[in-house]
């Protein structure tokens, strides 16, 4: 066989991801899988003998684009009749029946417990040549362990769980993922122990609910015991987690995390609203006192600690003053930065079925208002790192500007500065701020 036809023979794939961090690193299983029967990423889709969709459907809006995308992979379909295009994840488990009927160019649906099973499902469809649906309706346990290939040389996410019970009103992530399955400690330990003597140097936990690690386990652990193994893992430089939720976080958690050696500053704790109404209506299971409480003993016992989160407007029935108890409590807790969203009514959730669904001028409205009290705390707080010296891990080239080098100080701020030929990727290094905006710090190398 000449060198022409074993070139030709080469099977090229393309993921495209949307939603959260658990969805990235389900794309990066899916690439470990397919490694294995001989196929290579390309970044060019028109060369792609596989492209797989990876779906979120935590909102309408992430769906509509989603669904667009879809629809653009007819051309493709129609150049090329051999290609396999799959949609997978959140968004093929919970509408496997109106993607099936609405895409005739689709040959693979597969839903979120059922990753494990695309090295199995490609060569059937290689051989059939015959769409197929491998979407189950729940997962019976935690899926077997497949190869992962990293995106990143650097920073590597891990999960540690999957699934979630807290059932928030508004959220289809329970429905989509189904219930909380964790992984053995020891798996999770020798994947980090592995990232560690490939180079790696930060690594992020990662489930919807970090801290109910270990309750679905026969040995005892928990997510304290896990943070606490981790932080010996003496290759790794930092260690974050995502995401915890505000109701079990604890003084004993806080304790761990300002002893140890890796575990960084930082503690995204999702409020999603200031009002404590609102909390019970999206059964949160906490109130704003005890929120503002757990905020108190972080600040107490790690002072340069940054505390992010989540906020979502327009909740039903949100009334102009329960927003403005929002507004309130950001302005008295004063985040680092929040991520904000638009409630989107999610149908199976209960808060689809509540009365007083807002209507868009409104959300939007207020999200407006939100977000410009927010942006002027944000900015506030990193421009009181002004002529300060911070920590920042690099990672690599800015994506704007190639020559500045991006990093993340061990609060998570964005740390962009002028690339001096001295630094490496994956090394700490320090940088004097000389300027700040609402999402990045702008500095130079000392
Ligand atoms: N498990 C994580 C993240 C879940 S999804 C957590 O509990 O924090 C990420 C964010 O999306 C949530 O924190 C919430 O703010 C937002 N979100 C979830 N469902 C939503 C909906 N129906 N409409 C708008 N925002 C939503
Ligand atoms: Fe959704 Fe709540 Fe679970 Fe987060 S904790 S995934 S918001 S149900
Ligand atoms: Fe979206 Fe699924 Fe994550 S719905 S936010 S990709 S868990």
């Amino acid at each position: 066989m000449g060198l022409d036809q074993i070139k030709q023979e080469k099977k090229l794939f393309h993921t495209i991801t949307f939603g959260c961090q658990m969805n990235l690193n389900d794309s990066e299983r899916l690439a470990g899988q397919l490694r294995t029967i001989g196929y290579e990423a390309t970044e060019d889709i028109e060369q792609a003998n596989l492209i797989l969709i990876n779906t979120c459907c935590v909102r309408e809006s992430a769906e509509k684009k989603i669904y667009g995308k879809i629809g653009e992979m007819k051309r493709l379909k129609r150049v090329n009749p051999n290609v396999i295009i799959g949609v997978v994840g959140c968004m093929a488990q919970k509408d496997k029946e109106k993607i099936v009927k609405k895409f005739s160019h689709v040959s693979l649906v597969m839903g979120t417990y059922n990753i494990h099973q695309l090295v199995e499902l490609i060569r059937q469809i290689e051989s059939s040549r015959e769409p197929v649906l491998a979407v189950w309706d729940q997962a019976e346990q935690l899926a077997p362990e497949v190869p992962t290939v990293h995106k990143g040389k650097i920073s590597a996410w891990v999960p540690i769980m999957y699934g979630c019970n807290n059932f928030c009103t508004y959220c289809i992530v329970p429905y989509v993922r189904g219930r909380e399955r964790s992984r053995p400690l020891e798996n999770i330990l020798s994947e980090i122990r592995q990232l560690g003597a490939d180079g790696f140097k930060e690594i992020t936990l990662l489930g919807q609910n970090v801290n109910s690690y270990g309750k679905d386990l026969a040995s005892q652990v928990d997510f304290a015991n896990l943070l606490q193994a981790v932080d010996q893992i003496d290759t790794i430089t930092r260690i974050r987690y995502m995401t915890s939720h505000p109701r079990d976080m604890n003084d004993r958690l806080i304790t761990i995390i300002k002893n140890s050696k890796r575990i960084c500053e930082h503690f995204h704790l999702p409020v999603q609203a200031g009002s404590d109404a609102i909390l019970a209506r999206m059964n949160r299971g906490y109130t704003t006192q005890y929120y503002r409480q757990l905020v108190d003993h972080i600040r107490t016992a790690i002072p340069n600690a940054s505390i992010t989160t989540d906020l979502i407007v327009g909740f039903p029935g949100e009334t102009e003053g329960e927003f403005l108890e929002t507004l309130e409590f950001i302005k008295t807790i004063r985040y680092d930065a929040a991520y904000t969203f638009l409630y989107s009514q999610r149908s199976g959730t209960p808060a689809a079925q509540y009365e007083g669904q807002l209507p868009l001028a409104t959300k939007k409205e207020r999200l407006n208002r939100l977000m410009a009290v927010q942006n002027e705390i944000s900015l506030e707080i990193n421009k009181q790192l002004i002529n300060e010296v911070v920590e920042v891990l690099v990672e690599g080239p800015s994506k704007n500007d190639e020559s500045k080098l991006m990093g993340r100080t061990r609060t998570n701020k964005i740390v962009l500065w002028d690339k001096t030929g001295k630094e490496s990727i994956g090394e700490l290094v320090h940088v004097k701020i000389d300027t700040a905006q609402t999402w990045v710090l702008k500095g130079h190398l000392v």
